[in-house]
């Protein structure tokens, strides 16, 4: 079966052709985010815009790779939510459009599901159920993964999401938007331990996590260094925060794994691609005698893959939009 996945979530504007949810025969992603580099961050009215120009030449595009028509297509999928309101409805429209004039079936698919099933393409053995850690710029999530469309809310950030705290101390740095893998990089040179660093913890909620705190932290350090007129080792300051981060993250994780019983635990998101968070919970998961899956770095970030692989098990189980089909700025991940 060939799903076409439409995604626009956020800054991408992403198309791509996905035979039985697993294999990739096209993947197109036409990223903004060089225009919005120049403001620090994404400007919802500005990413509207460009998905608006550029979703048709990325569909035509992901169908021409692919080297299929959309005569060749079983279903279309399209992230409805969560994101920027703006930003989904193009994508949405656009599908329902190519949905009406086809007769395809139009499948909504939630955007953080859709992170977690870039895992499928990557690991053809991965099956549910997991205890899945979702991490993006505005998500943190620790899911066990019940089933393809069956979700279990564990814990989640009761603030900044982990990518957000990353980008924030990143711009406080002078690194660009989105600062992420900018940090990862000077995290590299850096000592981990040269900073102390808070960890919040949200009392009552073991799974929960809060960087909003740790955010401030980091914040004061380079503001005291600044007042001061102290040079602060960045590499440093990015290698403890990246620590701290991927440690908070472990051990919330390793606590559920342990509650639950989970054996299998997978990484899902664009901070997945951290390769301090990658390299702990994998001595982390070695330690516990867990299996360990992440996606591949071309498959962390947004992209329609995974919408596409998703798309495939919410059409199995029967997932299908009517015309009135609307997209939604947030949406629990274990909506029905
Ligand atoms: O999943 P994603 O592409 O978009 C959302 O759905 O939010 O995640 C983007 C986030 C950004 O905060 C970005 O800085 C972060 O993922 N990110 C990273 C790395 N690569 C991307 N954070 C830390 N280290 C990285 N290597
Ligand atoms: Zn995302």
């Amino acid at each position: 079966m060939l799903i076409l996945g439409i995604e626009s979530s956020c800054d991408e504007t992403a198309a791509a052709v996905v035979r039985d949810g697993r294999k990739i025969l096209s993947n197109v992603v036409a990223s903004q985010v060089e225009e919005h580099k120049l403001y620090g961050g994404v400007v919802p009215e500005i990413a509207s815009r460009r998905h608006a120009e550029a979703i048709s030449g990325v569909v035509s595009q992901a169908l021409t790779d692919a080297d299929v028509t959309l005569k060749d297509i079983d279903a279309i999928a399209v992230t409805h939510a969560p994101g920027l309101i703006g930003a989904l409805l193009v994508g949405v429209n656009f599908a329902k459009g190519l949905s009406v004039a086809t007769g395809l079936p139009l499948v909504p698919t939630h955007h953080l599901r859709s992170h977690i099933a870039a895992n499928y393409i990557a690991h053809p053995d991965l099956k549910p159920p997991f205890l899945c850690l979702v991490v993006s710029g505005g998500h943190s999530h620790l899911v066990m993964v019940e089933d393809y469309t069956r979700f279990t809310l564990l814990g989640r950030t009761r603030d900044d999401a982990a990518g957000e705290c990353f980008d924030k101390a990143a711009r406080a740095m002078g690194m660009p938007y989105p600062g992420g893998v900018h940090l990862d990089k000077r995290a590299q040179s850096g000592n981990p331990h040269a900073f102390a660093l808070p960890r919040p913890q949200v009392e009552g909620s073991p799974y929960d996590f809060s960087f909003s705190g740790l955010k401030t932290a980091v914040l004061n350090q380079l503001h005291n260094a600044a007042q001061k007129g102290e040079e602060i080792d960045t590499a440093d300051l990015c290698a403890s925060l990246q620590f701290t981060v991927a440690d908070m993250l472990g051990k919330h994780t390793l606590q559920a794994a342990r509650d639950t019983g989970a054996k299998t635990v997978v990484l899902a998101g664009g901070v997945s691609a951290n390769s301090g968070l990658r390299a702990h919970m994998t001595a982390l998961c070695e330690r516990e005698g867990l299996a360990l899956y992440f996606p591949p770095l071309s498959l962390c970030g947004d992209n329609a893959a995974m919408v596409a692989a998703q798309g495939y098990y919410e059409f199995l189980a029967g997932n299908i939009a009517a015309a009135d089909l609307n997209a939604a700025p947030t949406l629990p991940i274990e909506y029905r």
